[in-house]
């Protein structure tokens, strides 16, 4: 049985809060809300715990997970040093959406790292979750509270629907506010490298440390494991429309809807009156496509559609952190003249 405790976001109830660190010092599992997505916590000094992540979610092994500190100390328990670069970072941008690749201390649990000798390490912003950590007394290793290869979770019913009676418990904070993952920076390699794009884009980074370097796919695939997997697919067939008029849209969608029922997600209006086309209307904005995507997908998801178009946005500054999802959910990519 998964237990689901709601809490208020800003003044998180003690006793919950409680009960939940208990759990994880036990080497039990709690989902908790983060800024971005929910995630998946168990006690990142404890292998065995950790397992149980990988095991609840399905996730390949060598996919490394993201471990969450509160505090200083806890960041200095889990990573031999912190270079002056790395410093500035987490003084302009802890707590929040950039997670810091790392030396990794023999403390972290293995399964952590999944074989490497680095590990990943964010400070989240959010109550909830920094509460949850400090009473535990332990960093939190936590991936996307999804099953492997699904959405990330941005509700707690997403992560019930996924991961319900695999877990103990989830602790309800209501819906997160950035709504995708956040950006992860190899700090191991001069110049650092983002491998993750996120909320915390190649400008911030460059604003505080100078040139950062975007990993092209091909050597993304060897420095984070986590990008070879297929990732945040529905389970209908996607197609993102990079960029076309409405019209090209519309015969899109007509055409499909010969086939069966068709999704559509996008800031175009598109007026076909047809009980089997569903749409979620976005504004043509980087903050609402973050915010809505995921929970977009599954609610459209749930009305079994054979096919999900969506619509992207302009790739630059926080649209890239959304296209690069849109890019993975896809299994094709047009462009409509
Ligand atoms: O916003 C987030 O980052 C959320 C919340 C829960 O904090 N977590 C999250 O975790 O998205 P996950 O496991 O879904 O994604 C972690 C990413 C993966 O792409 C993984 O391969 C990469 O970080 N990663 C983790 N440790 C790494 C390491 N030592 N070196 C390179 N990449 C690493
Ligand atoms: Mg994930």
């Amino acid at each position: 049985m998964t237990q689901v405790l709601h809490l208020d976001p800003e003044q998180p109830d003690q006793e919950a809060i409680e009960r939940a660190a208990e759990i994880i010092r036990n080497g039990g599992l709690v989902a908790f809300p983060t800024e971005t997505v929910y995630g998946l916590g168990a006690d990142a000094l404890n292998d065995d715990g950790v397992e149980k992540i990988f095991k609840a979610k399905g996730r390949p092994a060598d996919n490394p997970l993201i471990a969450h500190v509160c505090s200083r100390e806890m960041l200095d328990l889990l990573t031999p040093g912190v270079s002056e670069t790395a410093e500035r970072l987490v003084h302009e941008y802890w707590p929040g959406p950039l997670t810091l690749v790392l030396d990794r201390n023999p403390e972290v649990a293995k399964s952590v790292s999944a074989g490497l000798s680095t590990v990943a390490i964010r400070m989240p912003r959010n109550a909830i979750a920094l509460e949850l950590i400090r009473a535990s007394r332990t960093p939190i290793a936590a991936p996307s509270a999804n099953a492997s290869g699904r959405p990330s979770p941005t509700t707690a019913a997403h992560v019930l629907d996924d991961l319900g009676g695999r877990i103990d418990l989830i602790l309800d904070g209501g819906t997160t506010n950035i709504g995708i993952e956040s950006t992860v920076l190899d700090m191991t390699s001069d110049p650092p490298v983002i491998l993750r794009p996120g909320w915390i884009t190649r400008g911030m980074l460059t604003e505080i440390i100078g040139f950062v370097e975007q990993a092209t796919s091909g050597e993304q695939l060897q420095r984070s494991p986590g990008t070879r997997h297929r990732h945040y697919t529905p389970r209908a067939r996607v197609i993102l429309i990079e960029r076309g008029p409405p019209e090209f849209i519309e015969r899109l969608c007509r055409e499909h809807l010969k086939e069966g029922a068709v999704g559509f997600i996008g800031h175009t209006r598109v007026a076909i009156e047809d009980p089997l086309f569903h749409t979620i209307q976005l504004r043509n904005r980087a903050e609402e496509y973050a915010h809505s995507i995921y929970s977009s997908l599954r609610e459209l998801d749930a009305m079994n559609p054979q096919l999900i178009v969506v619509e992207g946005i302009s790739d630059e500054g926080e649209g890239t952190a959304v296209m690069d999802r849109l890019r993975r959910a896809a299994s094709q990519q047009l462009t409509g003249g």
